[in-house]
């Protein structure tokens, strides 16, 4: 079966893009990432690529600080497209995607976001869920379109938010359900 070829784009220490990479070493995952680019050029994220020989790539955003410029985004296109990505992978990927991305890969987006959506999108989702009073949290991988984490919902993994739960004890549950659902729908692209 061929492999389904993968760029990942993120902002910050990479702990979900080395759960798929993970996944991918322990043959679980019939995927090979080809790209990684940051926004940022001191993300941890390209640190793990490059560490494991993957081509890791810092475009320069521009002058927006919820987007890259179209000039910017253009890039990336053509970065994965040299690269012949078939899905590309937002992890922790803290901007807002627009259109010469959106149409280059049409439902070819996907994002990991650390609430139960449609509640909390935004910042610090898990901060959202403990201020307001729930008691349960979790993950969602969902297609990406122009809005802040409202494309349509691919699956969810629910986590406990526990009395004596801090933001930072939260997050953590939330890290580790994402680093076990993000592998498992990226295999369900496998079979389209
Ligand atoms: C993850 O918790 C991810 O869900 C979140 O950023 C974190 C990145 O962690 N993304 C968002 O909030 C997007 N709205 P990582 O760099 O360790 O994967």
């Amino acid at each position: 079966m061929k492999k389904l070829i993968l760029g990942v784009l993120g902002s910050g220490k990479g702990s979900n893009y080395r759960a798929i990479q993970e996944a991918i070493d322990r043959g679980e995952l019939n995927a090979e990432v080809r790209v990684v680019i940051s926004d940022f050029e001191n993300a941890g994220i390209l640190d793990i690529a490059r560490d494991r020989g993957i081509r890791a790539e810092y475009v320069a955003p521009g002058k927006f600080r919820t987007k890259l410029e179209p000039e910017a985004e253009a890039k990336v296109v053509e970065l994965l497209k040299a690269e012949q990505v078939d899905l590309v992978v937002l992890a922790g990927y803290m901007r807002l995607v627009k259109e010469p991305l959106l149409e280059a890969f049409p439902r070819q987006i996907i994002n990991i976001h650390p609430a139960l959506l449609p509640k909390f999108p935004g910042l610090e989702s898990w901060k959202q869920a403990l201020t307001a009073g729930e008691t349960k949290s979790g993950c969602t991988v969902h297609y990406v379109d122009a809005g802040m984490d409202t494309g349509e919902i691919i699956a969810q993994r629910e986590v406990p938010i526990l009395l004596d739960d801090t933001a930072e004890s939260l997050h953590a549950r939330i890290q580790v359900a994402e680093h076990q659902l993000y592998p498992e729908v990226i295999r369900l692209f496998l079979r389209q």
